[in-house]
């Protein structure tokens, strides 16, 4: 590990007035979640390009939902890593904004067991694709008040509908009003975080490139080098799960 770069990357984290985070798949990989890209990564996985898809939720719903229900009940024995508890202190002591990718919740978990010693309302995570814990109808899309123990028997209260997790699927869209909040953020904050994530998908992979135009300095930590580290003004190689808590032991 460069020590220099961590004391660098500290030294701009306590400096910063509003930090953006922006995570990918990597932070959650010490947890067990596979990444998409990886050698094992999901996209190996046939039922991952099968199921993961709006057409399959019309024409094989059954299939689809248990298939979703097996994820969820996967990365419900998986519990928050270093990375993820390191994210949550550095986030709860300042202003800053969590954008993740990642469906999972592992980050909130590792919130909800930090402390908050600042008295700012706890850090909160915006799902940019979407999260397997949270629900919706398939055909009036309302949201679920709570997630439903079993996706393949659940039904809306509204209209009936069968409910699925309110993910982006292959085949749609990025929801328009996260998207620009995120693009909000890009454009005040002055320190970007950019953790465990390729960097490869877009739009959500433009945020940080808007937010250096803006005037932010970016920090990568990721073991390998992505489509963003050549915009990146510090890139420290290694897993979140041991970058990050060195850091966060010299920014307090
Ligand atoms: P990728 O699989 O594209 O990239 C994972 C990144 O994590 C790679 O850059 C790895 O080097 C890095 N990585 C692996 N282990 C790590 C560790 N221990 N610590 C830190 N980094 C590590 O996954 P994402 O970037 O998350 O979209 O993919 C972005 C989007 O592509 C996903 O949200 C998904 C997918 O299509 C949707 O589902 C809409």
């Amino acid at each position: 590990m460069n020590r220099t770069k961590i004391a660098t990357a500290a030294r701009w984290i306590r400096d910063a007035e509003h930090i953006l985070v922006f995570c990918g798949s990597g932070l959650s990989a010490e947890s067990g979640v596979p990444t998409f890209r990886g050698e094992d990564g999901l996209y190996q996985h046939s039922k991952l390009l099968k199921f993961a898809h709006i057409e399959a939720l019309h024409e094989t719903p059954d299939a689809a939902l248990e298939w979703f229900q097996q994820v969820i009940d996967m990365l419900d024995e998986l519990r928050p890593n270093a990375g993820h508890f390191a994210l949550a202190r550095i986030c709860q002591s300042r202003p800053s904004t969590i954008i993740t990718q990642n469906v999972d919740r592992l980050l909130e978990q590792a919130i909800l067991q930090s402390p908050n010693e600042s008295s700012a309302p706890p850090a909160r995570v915006w799902h940019l694709h979407g999260s397997l814990y949270r629900a919706k109808c398939v055909d009036c899309a309302a949201p679920l008040k709570k997630m439903p123990e079993d996706l393949v028997t659940a039904r809306c209260p509204r209209c009936a509908g069968r409910i699925r997790p309110d993910v982006v699927l292959f085949g749609e869209a990025l929801p328009e009003d996260a998207y620009f909040q995120a693009q909000g953020v890009a454009h005040v904050a002055d320190l970007v975080l950019l953790l465990g994530t390729s960097g490869i998908v877009n739009p959500a992979a433009l945020l940080p490139g808007l937010a250096r135009s803006h005037g932010a300095k970016l920090i990568e930590v990721n073991p390998n080098p992505t489509e963003l580290s050549a915009i990146a003004h510090l890139t420290l190689r290694g897993p979140t799960g041991k970058i990050l808590p060195a850091i966060e032991k010299l920014v307090h």
